[in-house]
């Protein structure tokens, strides 16, 4: 569906994106994970050809629309049809109503008269912004706005999703509720690409995560498949006390003595009963255990500091 393959885009004197490949499949929600300033933005925006990459290639729906330094026209503005986009930080109509900001939305995108009044409600309904649509936006918090731009990116009942960190200024609540929208998306039979500068964003929601960092695709993978590797990095600390003295020499782990009878192991994965296994074999008990797991957080600054 999105084919990105050694994307190279400088500005000035930043190497924003640095032989970016990527790829988005039909039917996925794909998360673009990476740290502010890893050029998420800078892949979106280069997608929709809003902005010039200077190598690389590009293909939406099957179609080349970009290569060598140059975007075709004609198939870009032929996909784009089918492409619904979440811009970050977009600027909204301050004096206008939701309902009349879709109402241009839709005009530009040629969606007859008679079918508006309906698809607006549809979409008002689904981002949950019914009961204010005859307010003016520039009363809208943060996340009002937000739901208005995920409601004009879907005017068009696009099949590709792309969305530029649309859960960033949502509380915990708007957060659940646009991960339902997505999942809803999805059910759908839509793919939605959409990026994020939070791990907790993409959990439950994403089929696939790409971890972009410095411009170029560090991993990508299954969300779970992502925790592992994190968990593995970012290693465990366990803290004990036992009934009696342990020799740890055949530990493979780092045994630090924290007093009488307690130890603190640091090993890179869980390794609780191979400790309970030592521990036994000596004829020894544990009496307390701590277990210290590294937060999704704290691995994925880890992995991309
Ligand atoms: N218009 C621009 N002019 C110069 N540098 C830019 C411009 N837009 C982005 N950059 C730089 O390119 C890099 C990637 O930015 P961006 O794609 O916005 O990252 P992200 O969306 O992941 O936070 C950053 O170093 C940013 O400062
Ligand atoms: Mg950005």
């Amino acid at each position: 569906m999105l084919r990105i393959e050694n994307l190279v885009k400088v500005y000035k004197d930043v190497r924003a994106l640095d032989g970016l490949n990527l790829e988005v499949k039909s039917g996925q929600v794909y998360g673009f994970l990476g740290p502010n300033g890893a050029g998420k933005s800078t892949t979106i925006l280069s997608t929709l050809g809003l902005i010039f990459p200077q190598e690389g290639r590009i293909e939406l729906f099957g179609e080349e629309v970009f290569r060598d330094g140059e975007f075709n026209e004609a198939k870009l503005v032929k996909v784009k049809a089918r492409i619904g986009y979440m811009p970050e930080n977009a600027t909204l109509w301050d004096f206008l109503t939701p309902a009349q900001t879709l109402d241009i939305i839709a005009d530009a995108f040629k969606i007859p008269k008679a079918e508006r009044g309906r698809r607006i409600n549809e979409l008002l309904d689904l981002v949950g912004l019914k009961d204010v649509r005859n307010k003016k936006v520039g009363k809208f918090s943060k996340g009002m706005r937000q739901r208005l731009l995920l409601a004009q990116a879907l005017i068009n009942d696009p099949e590709l999703l792309i969305l530029d960190e649309p859960m960033s200024g949502l509380d915990p609540k708007g957060i659940a509720e646009f991960k339902e929208i997505i999942r809803e998306q999805r059910k759908a039979g839509k793919t939605v690409f959409f990026s994020s500068h939070i791990l907790a964003h993409v959990e439950e929601v994403c089929d696939t995560v790409g971890v972009i960092v410095r411009g170029k695709l560090r991993l990508e993978d299954s969300i779970e498949n992502i925790k592992r590797e994190f968990l593995r990095k970012a290693g465990y600390t366990i803290i004990i006390e036992t009934n009696r003295p342990v020799d740890w020499s055949s530990a493979k782990w780092n045994v630090t003595p924290l007093g009488e009878n307690k130890y603190r192991v640091v090993a890179p994965e869980d390794v609780r009963e191979e400790l309970h296994d030592l521990v036994a074999l000596q004829g020894a008990k544990i009496l307390t255990m701590q277990v210290k797991e590294p937060s999704l957080e704290e691995i994925f600054l880890k992995l991309v500091e």
